[in-house]
């Protein structure tokens, strides 16, 4: 049995929390959240312990893993402090807003031996996974290029609202947009060029970064990429989400609309399959919780001694370059390399 505690019991962390109430092997150790009252409430509804902060936890729980779900400028801070003292690490994306500080995770987790591994959940979503599979597996040939998509209405659940600064949380262009700049690098590889337009969040152009940001790249074996993300939209605009990649002997493409955000992630769309020869195919992902397929696998690699191979810390690093290089190219006005 693996003991985990729950860092931040917010939006995500509450998704965190419901897999890991399915997941047999895991043992809710402990709730930790700074939000006193919210923090006691859940550890009360879940029948554990609750903790102000990582340094009391540290000090008198016994556990094996932290999994950090608070928000993102306090990612770092939280997973070098659970790194050195010997617990594994499951840090929710963006891993962080520097890569100095990811480069400091990264030695942290590698000075002492413990696993580490960022919540770039698209790797674990069932049709995200399928669609690479196919890809994988050579049936439709060679990919060429893809295109994603990402759009929500602005949040406003977030506890102090710290998603509205760039400053805590880089903004939709890191925020949002590097789900689909990790499934560009998962399916691609590393970029090797970004250009990137946007618009500033228009309430609040200062300070909000951009809230809208297109994304292309070229990719080092020739593959295209361009993905949009952006959470402007106002009212009861859904939550979508949507990749095409063109492969040399056909299409495929999966297009999704979810409610206000992705608690409604359980409604199913069909993944289509066009042909080059002109056949179509409809193919259905085997359904789970992608939080649930995420949180298993990470307790799977504790409790079996595995590495940690996917969405390690570096590919969350790799991502948060990907998505500051867009940032530079959008400000700038300029291609940049990688
Ligand atoms: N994988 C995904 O699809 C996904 C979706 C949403 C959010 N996220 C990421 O999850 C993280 C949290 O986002 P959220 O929307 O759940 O935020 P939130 O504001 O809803 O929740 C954050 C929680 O952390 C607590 N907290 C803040 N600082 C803390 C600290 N130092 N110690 C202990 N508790 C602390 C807050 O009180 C709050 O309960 C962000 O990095 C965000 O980008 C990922």
């Amino acid at each position: 049995m693996i003991k985990i505690a729950l860092i931040g019991i917010g939006y995500i962390g509450n998704a965190h929390l419901s897999a890991l109430k399915q997941i047999k092997n895991a043992q809710i150790a402990a709730i930790v959240d700074n939000h006193e009252e919210n923090g006691r409430k859940a550890a009360q509804e879940n029948n554990t312990k609750y903790f102000k902060n990582i340094d009391e936890l540290l000090k008198n729980s016994d556990i094996d893993c932290i999994d950090i779900c608070v928000p993102t400028f306090a990612h770092a801070e939280l997973a070098v402090k659970a790194a050195r003292a010997k617990k594994h690490v499951l840090c929710e994306k963006p891993l962080t807003l520097s890569l100095e500080d990811a480069d400091e995770m990264i030695k942290a987790v590698e000075e002492n031996k413990v696993k580490a591994m960022t919540g770039h959940v698209l790797r674990f979503w069932p049709e995200y996974v399928k669609i690479k599979e196919i890809i994988d597996s050579g049936y439709i040939g060679k990919p060429l290029n893809a295109f994603c998509e990402r759009l929500a209405v602005t949040p406003d659940w977030q506890v102090g609202a710290w998603d509205k600064s760039e400053k805590y949380s880089g903004g939709a262009a890191i925020d949002l947009h590097i789900h689909d700049l990790d499934l560009l690098i998962w399916l691609f590889g590393s970029p090797e060029t970004v250009k990137a337009s946007g618009i500033l969040t228009p309430e609040n152009p200062r300070e909000g970064g951009f809230s809208h940001i297109f994304t292309s790249a070229q990719f080092r074996n020739g593959e295209a990429g361009f993905a949009e993300g952006g959470w402007s939209f106002k009212g009861a605009f859904p939550f979508t989400m949507a990749v095409r990649v063109l492969c040399e002997k056909g299409t495929i493409e999966w297009i999704f609309r979810a409610g206000k955000n992705i608690e409604e992630r359980s409604q199913a769309a069909n993944i289509k399959l066009y042909c080059n020869d002109g056949s179509t195919e409809t193919i259905e992902a085997k359904q789970a919780d992608p939080f649930f397929n995420e949180l298993s696998y990470f307790i799977d690699c504790i409790e079996n001694d595995k590495p940690i191979e996917t969405a390690s810390f570096k590919d969350g690093r790799a991502s948060l370059e990907f998505a500051l290089a867009a940032i530079k190219s959008a400000r700038e006005n300029i291609v940049v390399k990688l």
